[in-house]
């Protein structure tokens, strides 16, 4: 089935806004995506006919418990689980990850070995950093600096006996590398250690399929895929059932709540089942699973033409550096970082923003890699995101900005 992008663009109230009179172009998916009314209506329905706290022997308070089922049944979909009991919720995805880490944490031992990567967004690596507090020695795999690719010779060589647990990303949300998360499964399983996966920025993109890659816990947050500010931790079956999580003592203590602290945010979760309908809905099949299937084998194309045009453009104008694997080159997520010699990112994010051009500047918290790039104190990257929702014309249109701030 082909990706409609005129169609896809026309759900979503915002981006009809300008800037300066010039049309806004949200760039800025990888820090937060838009919304299209689907979820806006979905977050208000609730609060109409839904809206109670969960298991009550009432109406209002039984849809709420509706709410949430749907909402871990659309995110098991989303994400190829076994089933809605493998998904819990949280604030976002660094309060998950943190309690994960904090679980995992107490069953750890003096001299017990955690592995964490340079490429990560800090969400993924401040977690398990606070676990040296405890004993536990972290190892970091180093980033190739040429291709801004894990080096997994370095990750082979650093997982041995004492690993008991791998922090991975995804993909990276500063300059696009996809990982090989399912060897990295491989050979934290090889050694006895658990693996989580921060697929934050992977899966506003591709199809992830947790049962395929055999992870014990991955994350993604619904912000990045056109819902509301909620966090989502997959967890393989049993495997949060043996965590030492913190609870109230009431709680059901098995997956999916034994994480899950408090009430949740019942309203972001209808959007959230809202968000992952909306991308099922650009696919085609019989359930859930098949149509969010088909969709990205639409959207993943369609998005990886804008990035390789953008990629090409922008290597095509002097002084411009880029970063990350080429497009076209290898799994990637489309996020496209540079610099311009002579100028600040920051700067030229506020020009590019005057002009309607909405895109991040900075380390966007993967201040590692961007410390290893030597960045650090030169602002970092300029990073441009690809949405299904971006139009061919618009990436012209910001090379064309980019073409003049660089003459
Ligand atoms: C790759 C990656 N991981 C983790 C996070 C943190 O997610 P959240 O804002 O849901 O805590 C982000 C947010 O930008 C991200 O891009």
């Amino acid at each position: 089935m082909a990706f409609d992008p005129v169609r896809f663009r026309s759900l979503f109230p915002a981006l009809s806004r300008t800037v300066n009179g010039h049309p806004a172009a949200f760039f800025d998916g990888p820090g937060g995506s838009q919304v299209p009314e689907a979820v806006i209506a979905a977050t208000r329905e609730y609060y109409v006919s839904r809206n109670a706290n969960t298991h009550g022997q009432f109406l209002t308070s039984r849809r709420a418990d509706e709410t949430v089922a749907e909402a871990r049944q659309a995110a098991a979909a989303l994400l190829g689980a076994e089933g809605p009991e493998t998904i819990s919720f949280g604030q976002n995805m660094t309060t998950l990850n943190f309690a994960l880490a904090r679980a995992i944490g107490r069953t750890l031992r003096p001299g017990d070995e955690i592995v964490v990567t340079e490429l990560d967004h800090d969400a993924n690596v401040a977690p398990w950093l606070s676990l040296a507090e405890r004993g536990a020695v972290l190892r970091w795999c180093p980033v190739r600096l040429d291709s801004c690719t894990l080096d997994m010779d370095a990750m082979r060589a650093l997982i041995g006996p004492k690993t008991r647990h791998i922090a991975v990303g995804y993909a990276s949300n500063a300059v696009g590398t996809v990982n090989d998360v399912g060897e990295v499964v491989r050979l934290g399983h090889a050694v006895g250690a658990t693996v989580s996966i921060d697929a934050v920025h992977f899966v506003p993109h591709g199809l992830v399929d947790v049962q395929e890659l055999g992870a014990d816990f991955l994350l993604c947050s619904a912000y990045k895929f056109f819902g509301p500010h909620v966090g989502i931790l997959y967890s393989r079956p049993g495997a949060l059932d043996e965590l030492p999580t913190d609870r109230v003592r009431p709680q059901d203590a098995t997956a999916p709540t034994r994480i899950e602290t408090g009430t949740l945010n019942h309203a972001a979760l209808a959007g959230t089942t809202a968000a992952i309908e909306t991308i099922a809905g650009q696919g085609v099949g019989a359930d859930l699973r098949t149509r969010i299937e088909s969709a990205f084998a639409a959207i993943y194309p369609y998005e990886h033409a804008l990035a390789g045009r953008l990629w090409q453009g922008l290597a095509e104008i002097p002084g411009v550096t880029l970063y990350g694997p080429v497009v076209g080159s290898a799994l990637r997520a489309p996020t496209i970082s540079f610099r311009i010699q002579g100028h600040e990112p920051a700067a030229i994010a506020a020009i590019l923003g005057e002009q309607g051009f909405f895109v991040w500047d900075g380390d966007f918290y993967a201040v590692t890699v961007i410390d290893r790039l030597g960045l650090a104190d030169k602002g970092g990257v300029v990073r441009v995101g690809m949405a299904p929702y971006i139009l061919e014309a618009e990436v012209d249109a910001l090379l064309a900005a980019v073409r003049n701030i660089a003459d």
